[in-house]
C-alpha cells in the first residue's frame, strides 16, 4: 500500500545540499526506505492554473516536486505559516503578524495542494499530512471526494488552549483539522492541549483519544519522533577523518569545545545560550582561554523581520561577549552564519564535549538526538538540554535546564565540562538505550499501521 506524504519542504534536488530543518531531514530516511512518495514544494513558482510536478525516484519511492501558486505562495509561507501559525504554536503570540490576505493564500494554496495531490490518487493509497502550513488540506481533500485515510502530524508543538485564542482564525482552522482521520503529535502536552481545545471551545468529549465530529471519527495519538540511532553513529565515525573535522579539532588546541546547531529563529533561544555562557565566564573564570562555544546558526526565512532582528541581536551578543571576554589568541564564540552537510555536523558533534540544545519551545529538536548518537561510546560528550524539548521526555539522563535561567544554563554547562567519565558514560548509556526505543523507522510504520486502520468499517461511528 502506497502512502503518500505531503510537507511544504522536501528535500533539495542538489546532491548533498544540507538538510533544511528537523521535517526534511527526518522524513528522508523514512520515505526513502518505506518506498512512499514524498509530495512538497519545489524552489519554482507557477502562474498556470494546473500543477506542474517533477517527480524523481527517491530510493523505493519517490518524490514529487510541486511548483507553488506565485500568486499565494508567499503569503502563505512567511505570512500565514511563519508569522501567525509559527509564533503562535510556539506561544510567541508577541510575534503574531496577522491578515485576512494572508489567510486567503494559506487557504488558497492548501487547496491547490489538494489538486497536485489528485495525480497520486490511486486505490490503496492512504495521504499522511506533514506541519502546520496544510492544517486544512484534509478538508481540502474531502471536497475534493477523497474518502481514503489521511493522517495529520505536527512537528511544532500545539499551543495551549488561550494561545490557540489568539489565532484569529482558529476556530476554522481546528474544525477542519477534524477533517484527518488521525492527529500526531509529538508529545503527550501538546496532544493534551489539543484535546482539551476541543473539549472547552467544540464541547467535544473524547473516548481512548478518539473524538466524534459532524459524525466521523478522528483519533488522537502521540508518535514522539526518532532517529536513526545506528546509522547516524557510523555517518560520525566516518565523518572524523574527513578534513573539516580534523582542521576543526586541530584549532581547538586541547581546549573543551561546546556545540550548538540550530536553524537561526526565535524558538531556540539563542540570546539565552549566548548569555549563558557570557554568565559561565563569570561564575568559572577558569573556563576562560580553555573552552569554545562552536555556534552554528542556519539562516531560516530571512524574509521575515522577526528573523531579521533576531539575527542582529544575535551578532551584537557574540560580538560583545567576544570582545569583553576574548583574548589575542582565544574567542569564546564562534559564530557561524551558514549550513553544513548532515555529514559534516555528525563529525562535529563527535569532537565537541558538550552538545548545547537549549530552545524556548520546540516540538521535538533532532539535533539533541543526533548529537548523543554521534558520540565515542568510550569518552562521550554530555547533552545539555531544554526541559522545553519534545526530545527531554526520552533524553531525561541529559542535563536538562530550563533556558529561561541563564543562571541554571551556565551552571549545566559548568556540570558538563567538569563530569566524570564514569557519569558521562552511564547518562550516555541510558540516553541511547531510550534511542533505540523511539527509532525512526518504527515512527513512520507504527503511524502509517494506525493510520490505515482508521478507516475500517469496524471503527466508523454512525451518526445519531
Ligand atoms: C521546522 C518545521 C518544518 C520546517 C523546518 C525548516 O522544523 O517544523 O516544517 O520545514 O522548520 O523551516 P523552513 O521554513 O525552512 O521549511
Amino acid at each position: 500500500m502506497t502512502v503518500v506524504v505531503v510537507s511544504n519542504r522536501v528535500v533539495s534536488p542538489k546532491p548533498n545540499a544540507p538538510i533544511e530543518g528537523g521535517l526534511a531531514g527526518a522524513l528522508l530516511p523514512a520515505v526513502r526506505d518505506a518506498g512512499a512518495i514524498w509530495v512538497g514544494a519545489s524552489d519554482r513558482l507557477s502562474s498556470g492554473k494546473d500543477p506542474l510536478i517533477e517527480i524523481e525516484p527517491l530510493g523505493e519511492g519517490a518524490i514529487a516536486r510541486v511548483d507553488m501558486p506565485a500568486e499565494f505562495y508567499e503569503r502563505y509561507y512567511e505570512g500565514y505559516s511563519n508569522a501567525v501559525l509559527w509564533p503562535a504554536f510556539h506561544s510567541r503570540t508577541d510575534l503574531i503578524r496577522s491578515s485576512q490576505t494572508d489567510y486567503t493564500a494559506y487557504r488558497e494554496v492548501n487547496a491547490f495542494m489538494a489538486r497536485s495531490l489528485l495525480r497520486f490518487t490511486h486505490s490503496g493509497s492512504a495521504y499522511w499530512v506533514h506541519d502546520y502550513h496544510f492544517l486544512l488540506l484534509a478538508d481540502e481533500l474531502r471536497k475534493l471526494g477523497i474518502t481514503r485515510p489521511i493522517g495529520f502530524f505536527l512537528h511544532t508543538p500545539f499551543p495551549s488552549r488561550n494561545i490557540m485564542l489568539s489565532v484569529p482564525q482558529h476556530d476554522e482552522l481546528v474544525r477542519a483539522m477534524l477533517s484527518y482521520d488521525l492527529i500526531g503529535f509529538q508529545t503527550e502536552d501538546d496532544l493534551t492541549h489539543f484535546a482539551d481545545y476541543l473539549k472547552r471551545e467544540l464541547d467535544l468529549e473524547g473516548k481512548d483519544d478518539t473524538y466524534v465530529f459532524e459524525g466521523r471519527p478522528v483519533h488522537l495519538q502521540a508518535f514522539p519522533i526518532g532517529i536513526n540511532v545506528q546509522d547516524f553513529a557510523e555517518r560520525a565515525t566516518k565523518a572524523s577523518a574527513q578534513p573539516e573535522i580534523t582542521r576543526l579539532r586541530a584549532s581547538i588546541q586541547g581546549r573543551k569545545l561546546a556545540i550548538g546547531v540550530d536553524r537561526l529563529d526565535y524558538s531556540k533561544g539563542l540570546p539565552n545560550r549566548i548569555r549563558a555562557v557570557d554568565r559561565m565566564f563569570e561564575i568559572a573564570p577558569e573556563m576562560r582561554g580553555s573552552m569554545h562555544l562552536l555556534q552554528i546558526a542556519v539562516p531560516s526565512r530571512t524574509h521575515i523581520p522577526a528573523y531579521q532582528e533576531l539575527k542582529q541581536e544575535i551578532s551584537q551578543l557574540v560580538g560583545d561577549v567576544n570582545g569583553r571576554v576574548g583574548d589575542v589568541d582565544w574567542t569564546p564564540i564562534r559564530y557561524l552564519n551558514r549550513s553544513y552537510s548532515q555529514a559534516a555536523l555528525a563529525g562535529f558533534y563527535r569532537v565537541a564535549d558538550v552538545g548545547l540544545v537549549t530552545p524556548l519551545n520546540d516540538g521535538m529538536n533532532l539535533v539533541a538526538k543526533e548529537y548523543v548518537a554521534a558520540q565515542n561510546p568510550l569518552d562521550p560528550g554530555v547533552l545539555v538540554l531544554s526541559e522545553f524539548a519534545g526530545a527531554a521526555r526520552q533524553l531525561d539522563s541529559a542535563v536538562l535546564v530550563n533556558p529561561h535561567d541563564i543562571e541554571a544554563v551556565a551552571r549545566g554547562l559548568i556540570q558538563a565540562l567538569t563530569m566524570t567519565i564514569a557519569e558521562r558514560r552511564e547518562r550516555w548509556n541510558a540516553m541511547m538505550a531510550k534511542m533505540k526505543d523511539f527509532a525512526l523507522d518504527a515512527w513512520f510504520n507504527d503511524y502509517v499501521a494506525v493510520l490505515m486502520d482508521c478507516r475500517k468499517p469496524a471503527r466508523v461511528v454512525v451518526t445519531k
